[in-house]
């Protein structure tokens, strides 16, 4: 009881310095104050009564900012200059945008080259490292990414935002620390290229989502966990989360009967589609932008589809020329649809 009510004056305070901070910037955007000057006192008091939802609805309507058209509010305590606000803000702006045309090209790419790694791993694509070690190259940067701009967010840490960096470290812990050794033949591997897109990709990925939700946000008051976004999306988070588990499994529990052929997988939702552990992880990354109503979240959502959708399509392919016996009725990624 007593940590909700400070949780959510906490909250309060944050949006009145947040509004306060979005005006001057305002102003200098209009030409009216000097960007280095740090925020007097007086001028936050002047803004107190503003919110940043309610500036944000204003200037839907009068664009000020041609990149995010002035919808992103600074992420800058009052006693921090507009200058250092605004190149931060614009850096995270820049790689939003650029982020949605690249998975599109990504997309198109990958319907016809699949990626060199696994099954069709080929020459041609660099030097080879063991898959152990490049999963984890690859995928411990997004946990240590996203916890370093947990530790220096000036977002208030409530219950919703803690939630959010809990889920994100519990799969990305499990995806780098864990899945990397439970790989049961040590001897496969992967070329440098791949491992070297993934990591830009992790990196820049986790850049976003860090930094939206911890430093650019307008932050999760405690009352967020009533809203049905989020019932949702922890929902799908939650239901993704543990069929990409299960399934990934299943593949192990396969490669591990037999270490140099692959088999069918059956059982679950193996019975309708060839890569649940895909499908699994586009529910987790869709429902993480659903609950966290962010673009940060739905670059990333974009992104896992457009990186796994091609690549389920494949394996089916490859499935049923691979096994004749193959069962007809399953599908690449969606039951019953595709
Ligand atoms: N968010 C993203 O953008 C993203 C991108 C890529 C991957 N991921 C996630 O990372 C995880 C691994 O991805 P992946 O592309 O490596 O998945 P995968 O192709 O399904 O392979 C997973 C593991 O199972 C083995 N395996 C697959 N099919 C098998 C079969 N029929 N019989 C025996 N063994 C089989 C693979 O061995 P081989 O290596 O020898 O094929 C590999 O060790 C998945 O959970 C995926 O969702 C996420």
């Amino acid at each position: 009881m007593t940590r909700s009510v400070s949780e959510i004056e906490v909250y309060h305070s944050f949006i009145e310095q947040k509004s306060a901070a979005f005006y001057h910037l305002k102003c200098y955007r209009g030409g009216l104050v000097d960007p280095e000057e740090p925020i007097s006192i007086d001028e936050r008091r002047k803004y107190l009564h503003k919110t940043p939802r309610n500036a944000r609805r204003n200037d839907l309507l009068n664009p000020v900012f041609p990149l995010s058209g002035g919808r992103l509010t600074p992420w800058f305590p009052a006693n921090h200059s507009i200058g250092a606000a605004m190149t931060h803000e614009t850096l995270y702006n820049v790689m939003l945008w650029i982020s949605f045309p690249l998975a599109l090209t990504t997309f198109v790419l990958l319907r016809f080259v699949t990626a060199p790694y696994g099954r069709y791993k080929r020459k041609g694509w660099g030097p080879l490292v063991s898959n152990r070690l490049g999963w984890f190259l690859m995928e411990a940067p997004s946990a240590m990414v996203f916890a370093y701009f947990f530790s220096i967010g000036n977002v208030p840490k409530t219950s919703p935002l803690l939630l959010f960096f809990f889920l994100w470290e519990l799969h990305y812990i499990h995806r780098a620390f864990v899945y990397p050794f439970q790989i049961a033949d040590t001897k496969r591997n992967m070329p440098l290229t791949i491992l070297i897109m993934g990591l830009i990709f992790n990196l820049g990925n986790a850049y976003l989502n860090g930094s939206y939700l911890f430093l650019l946000s307008d932050g999760y008051p405690v009352s967020w966990f009533t809203k049905p976004q989020m019932i949702l999306g922890i929902a799908f988070f939650t239901t993704g989360f543990l069929i990409n588990r299960w399934a990934d499994k299943t593949l192990r529990a396969l490669r591990k009967e037999n270490h140099d052929e692959y088999q069918i997988p059956h059982g679950g939702l193996y019975h309708w589609v060839s890569c649940p552990n895909y499908l699994g992880e586009i529910l987790e990354w869709g429902g993480w932008a659903i609950a966290t109503w962010s673009l940060a979240g739905l670059s990333f959502a974009v992104w896992t589809f457009a990186n796994l959708a091609p690549r389920a399509y494949a394996h089916h392919r490859w499935y049923r020329q691979y096994f004749p016996e193959y069962p007809s009725e399953r599908k690449a990624l969606l039951p019953g649809i595709w």
